[in-house]
């Protein structure tokens, strides 16, 4: 068993993962400034797993906080970390547009100041959020992760930066494990309904936006764009369950421990592709309310359709999704009707 430090692990992805984590035996400390996510999250992984998990509130732009998540000086608790997951960092496409240095600094140089930490302490295992949007205005689809990465905004190329700087690290000869993840589209929620995605103010993706709608929180969806060249008109993208995608991590670090040092660049995605309107049909079978929507113009930097090619991930990992577009939105559904205001 191994002690894994996951940055932003009290957020959507990062929870869902530490509670797969701390299920499969690992020792799990969190490192998290909740700017983005609720304790309250963290509190309900160790109550479904029944096991706790070390936390470290703060920041990665402050050098107290890394020194305490790598246990050193007077706060030193447990021993060593083995890997770090990092999932902290900003996500908001149209917000990287108005303030890209904030970007800069808290995704791209949180990411250095972590990785100088790592590089202190010995630790040179590492799993990194990165993000299909890196693909920018793909030119086919499934994508696979030797096409173009072209990212089209500040959010896009803050996620190419870290993966690059990544690879350099790998081109040192220092025994770097590295695994960057490009996630496709993650929703859904755990089963229980306990955990799940909690964005503030009126969601910007798909899903929590739907969600809001059939709770009765929104009055209507904007749909954008029905003139898109696909099956109904309306935007395609591969929606991959949070739990499988939290599987995929769990999958990647297993991986990384096992083998020689390496550099794992891999989609994950589900390998199907959805529209908007199957997504909202979908959502209302599983919910049993409507789903009323609009149909309006196209949302600027949209691509008509984004899907994986899982293939690489299948064979490096001998991993893959295993649930539906329907257990995405029962789940997801569970989640909102327990939650209506998410963790507030
Ligand atoms: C978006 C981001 C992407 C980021 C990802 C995180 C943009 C352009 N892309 O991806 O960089 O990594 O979220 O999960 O913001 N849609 C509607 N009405 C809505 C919201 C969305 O019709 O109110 C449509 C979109 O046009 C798209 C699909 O739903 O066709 C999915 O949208 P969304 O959930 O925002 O995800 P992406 O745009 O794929």
């Amino acid at each position: 068993m191994a002690r894994l430090l996951l940055t932003g692990g009290a957020g959507f992805i990062g929870s869902h993962t530490a509670l797969v984590l701390l299920e499969a035996g690992h020792e799990v400390v969190v490192l998290d400034d909740f700017r983005n996510s609720s304790p309250k999250a963290l509190e309900r992984v160790q109550e479904l797993s029944g096991r706790s998990l070390d936390l470290v509130a703060g920041s990665l732009g402050d050098p107290a906080t890394l020194e305490r998540a790598f246990g050193g000086g007077l706060y030193s608790r447990g021993g060593a970390i083995d890997a770090v997951i990092h999932f902290a960092g900003l996500k908001a496409v149209g917000e990287s547009v108005r303030h890209p240095l904030l970007y800069w600094d808290v995704n791209v140089n949180g990411s250095r100041l972590l990785l100088e930490a790592m590089d202190r302490a010995g630790c040179r295992t590492i799993v990194f959020s990165s993000s299909a949007t890196l693909y920018g205005m793909p030119e086919r689809t499934p994508i696979v992760e030797t096409d173009a990465v072209r990212p089209i905004n500040p959010y896009g190329h803050s996620k190419a930066a870290v993966e690059r700087m990544l690879a350099d690290l790998c081109e040192t000869g220092a025994d770097w494990r590295v695994a960057s993840l490009r996630y496709f589209n993650p929703v859904g929620a755990h089963p229980s309904g306990r955990i799940g995605e909690d964005p503030e103010g009126i969601p910007n993706n798909l899903f929590p936006f739907v969600s809001q709608v059939a709770v009765g929180r929104r009055p209507e969806l904007q749909v954008f764009g029905s003139d898109w060249p696909t099956h109904d008109g309306t935007g395609m993208r591969d929606y991959i369950h949070v739990m499988d995608l939290a599987e995929g991590h769990r999958a990647a670090l297993d991986t990384l421990l096992r083998e020689p040092p390496q550099l794992l660049t891999l989609n994950l995605g589900s390998g199907r592709g959805h529209s908007v309107l199957d997504v909202v049909r979908a959502f209302e079978i599983a919910s049993g309310r409507s789903v009323p929507y609009r149909l309006v113009d196209r949302r600027p930097g949209d691509a008509a359709e984004t899907v994986a090619d899982p293939s690489l991930a299948a064979e490096r990992l001998g991993w893959r999704t295993s649930r539906s577009l329907e257990d995405i939105c029962r789940d997801g559904w569970a989640w909102q009707q327990a939650n209506p205001s998410g963790y507030r």
